[in-house]
């Protein structure tokens, strides 16, 4: 087993972000697993299923193989041999993604990927049950949070930056919706670990926190 540190936290907290600089810092790798339920969610859209047929869901996971590579130091999603990376950011591809993963068969099918990388890997691995279900062991767990209303800015900002049109309200409606669906599921939904670390970045920059995890992170070495 690797030295594993775990982040998870609600939609647009900043962890994929963070999660980077801590294993560039940490020199491990990091492990993006929502990327993994995202590939899948390429999958499911590319056969048209409707994400509310479960059983379709379930049946379109049989032909769907989800492997992981790095490349530069970069996470690559492989779907079925082709490189997906580049499909993975829209908000079709995350809304496919946030319904799909409600069913444990979904979940199931990504599990032993992600606990092999870490038995094999120092890794910073994040997500929404990574300290609660997947590594239960991990040496850190971290649980990164901010407001929605933060969150939402941030994405307003980022989309902004980029040209792109948006809403601020429809935004936050989004956000609170995914959390929602994130928090009230059955099967392992997102919440704090018992012996998780909570970090609310709202009125914290990225090195902050960065450095606060850091901290953490020294404490268990
Ligand atoms: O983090 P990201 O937005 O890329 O994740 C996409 C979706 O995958 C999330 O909305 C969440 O529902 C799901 N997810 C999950 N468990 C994880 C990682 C992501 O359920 N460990």
């Amino acid at each position: 087993m690797g030295f594993n540190i775990a982040i998870d936290g609600p939609a647009g907290a900043g962890k994929s972000t963070i999660a980077k600089l801590v294993a560039a810092r940490q020199n491990c790798i990091y492990v993006d697993t929502g990327a993994m339920y995202r590939g899948l969610a390429v999958h499911f859209l590319g056969k048209q299923i409707d994400p509310s047929d479960i059983n379709a869901v379930i049946d379109a996971c049989r032909d769907a193989d989800v492997s992981i590579r790095y490349e530069d130091g970069m996470q690559q999603v492989y779907l079925n041999g082709t490189n997906i990376t580049g499909q993975l950011r829209s908000e079709e591809v995350g809304d496919m993604a946030s319904k799909t993963s409600a069913i444990p068969e979904v979940r199931t099918k990504l599990l032993e990927l992600q606990r092999t990388m870490a038995r094999e890997h120092d890794v910073v691995m994040d997500g929404r049950d990574i300290g609660t279900n997947i590594l239960p062991d991990a040496d850190v767990k971290i649980y990164l949070t901010a407001s929605v209303e933060t969150r939402a800015k941030r994405r307003f900002d980022e989309l902004q930056a980029k040209g792109q049109e948006c809403d601020l309200t429809k935004i936050q409606e989004d956000i609170r919706a995914r959390d929602h669906r994130d928090m009230t599921r059955e099967t392992a939904p997102l919440k704090q670990a018992d012996d998780a670390v909570l970090v609310d970045s709202s009125d914290m920059n990225i090195e902050e926190v960065t450095d606060a995890i850091l901290a953490i992170c020294a404490d268990k070495q």
